[in-house]
């Protein structure tokens, strides 16, 4: 073992202003920087958590008030740290910190001044503040026991036995050089004051199922629950437990679209507003959602996806192998369990998939034995084989039907690319290289398959064609055959 008084040391502390700046850096956003400071009320026990701003321009604050047991001085004093705890330490089993450092990271992340106001049992109210100006000033890690209007603050803690509240001044990066009386920015900020209770709506669902209630500006919050649990036609698979049953993984297929009320389907949109970008998995640890809708890099997004959601339950002494993040939104699953999750999430994707593929496929096989458009056609000439572009295809028939003086121009143009389309190029790489060949538009927006869809459908109709006879039509046409979940989207007008 080195022995290390024999060596000269020197002091080489953080210098803390530039640390706080760097604070700043970590990424947060507004959202998870206000689900960070719920993590710690709690885990203090609250079961009442207010959150209120007081709009000023970019002099607006934030507080977030709780019922917790709170804090003494020396405690306040010793959570007012940064890293108050050592990582490695273990924690009890149902608090949700790790780091030491969520309040005043999240804190500095939205404000360059935030005080916390704590009362605990048996003790007087207390706070201290971070100001960034005075650390700056002083150039050392002190606080001041300084809070604008004092004595409001006094009251709202002396009205709870028990409690904590957080308060962010001057919300800078979320209200740079705004002036309160611009409407512009007072209902951009109400937007994103919005979307920051949706957000708490989903990360703290399971909570709020149990009781605990958050206000926001005194109204209560309702939670959201990304698998619709209780809907009709939801299809929960069996779970999947690991490390003698301390992770939990449970894959849901949601009910296709056609059995939800408009009002259940808009729900199943979430926070986020889309089927889409809830599609994944939901990682919560302790119950807290970290990772709502991601594939976690084992998956690509895909709209036929959408009604896969898949639950995975931590608790809290897996941090490091999950990587765990200190904004906890952040979750990887560690190598070990790859092969298992990817098994589970492909079982309930292909459920999902056949879900949301159903009602296309119904109108397909009833109306199978209907005309067959591809789009490419094998052609032999002087005994070589050519592929040329189906001229009978719908888009080509209606394309020519409208070019007019162009026709000519562009059937030369489509003979250049039969002429030249590079198949030996294409079969080469067939068979050499690993990557597989993707499928027509995949990966890509799909906002031309479905407006050209709507489109051909019009035509079909207007030339008489029943809306049943349209619609098999077009899923008989390449590529339109490769989607057939967007049948139903069409509107017959
Ligand atoms: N609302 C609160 N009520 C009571 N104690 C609190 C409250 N907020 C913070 N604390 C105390 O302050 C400590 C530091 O909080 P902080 O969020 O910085 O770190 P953490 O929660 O321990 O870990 P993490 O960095 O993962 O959030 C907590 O461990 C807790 O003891
Ligand atoms: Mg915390």
């Amino acid at each position: 073992m080195i022995n290390y008084s024999d060596f000269q040391s020197a002091s080489a502390e953080p210098e803390a202003s530039s640390m706080i700046e760097t604070f700043r850096a970590i990424g947060y956003s507004i959202e998870t920087a206000i689900a960070d400071i719920v993590d710690n009320s709690i885990t203090a026990g609250a079961k009442n958590i207010w959150i209120d701003y007081n709009w000023k321009g970019s002099n607006t604050t934030l507080s977030i008030l709780d019922d917790g047991t709170g804090m003494n001085n020396e405690q306040l004093i010793q959570a007012m740290r940064p890293g108050s705890r050592n990582p490695l330490e273990e924690r009890s089993s149902d608090d949700l910190g790790r780091f030491g450092l969520g309040l005043k990271t999240a804190s500095f992340s939205q404000s360059r001044k935030f005080t916390v106001f704590s009362r605990a049992k048996d003790y007087k109210p207390i706070f201290w503040t971070w100001d960034l100006d005075y650390v700056n000033q002083v150039q050392a890690w002190k606080l001041i026991r300084h809070i604008p209007d004092e004595e409001n603050w006094t009251q709202k803690i002396e009205a709870l036995e028990t409690g904590t509240c957080v308060i962010w001044w001057n919300l800078d990066r979320l209200t740079k050089d705004t002036v309160e009386d611009s409407e512009e920015a007072k209902s951009k900020f109400l937007g994103i004051m919005d979307s920051v209770k949706s957000h708490l709506s989903m990360v703290f669902h399971k909570f709020m199922d149990d009781g605990l209630k958050i206000y926001f500006r005194d109204r209560l919050i309702k939670s959201w629950d990304p698998f619709m649990i209780g809907v009709d036609g939801l299809q929960p698979k069996p779970e999947t437990r690991l490390e003698s049953g301390s992770i939990r993984i449970k894959g849901f297929v949601l009910p296709h679209r056609s059995k939800l009320s408009a009002e259940q389907y808009n729900y199943g949109k979430g926070p986020k507003d889309s089927w889409t970008a809830h599609q994944g998995f939901y990682v919560y640890r302790n119950r807290r959602l970290l990772v709502a809708g991601d594939w976690l890099g084992l998956f690509k997004r895909e709209v036929h996806y959408d009604l896969c959601r898949i639950q995975i339950d931590l608790p809290n002494n897996f941090d490091s192998d999950w990587q765990i993040d200190i904004k906890k939104s952040i979750a990887r699953p560690p190598s070990i369990y790859r092969e298992q999750i990817l098994a589970i999430a492909k079982e309930a994707r292909n459920q999902a998939v056949e879900v949301y593929r159903h009602k296309g496929k119904v109108l397909k096989r009833k109306l199978a034995s209907d005309e067959y458009f591809p789009f490419w056609e094998e052609r032999a000439r002087h005994s070589k084989r050519f592929y040329k572009i189906n001229r009978n295809h719908p888009l080509l028939t209606d394309l020519y039907s409208k070019s007019g003086e162009l026709k000519r121009e562009i059937e030369k143009v489509i003979q250049f690319i039969e002429e030249t389309i590079p198949v030996p190029l294409i079969t080469l790489q067939e068979s050499e290289n690993e990557k597989p060949h993707g499928q027509p538009f995949e990966g890509i927006d799909h906002s031309a398959i479905k407006e050209t869809m709507q489109k051909l459908f019009n035509g079909f109709v207007s030339t008489g064609l029943s809306v049943e006879k349209a619609k098999a039509r077009i899923l008989n046409t390449e590529p339109f055959n490769f989607y057939p979940e967007y049948i139903e989207f069409i509107a017959n007008e």
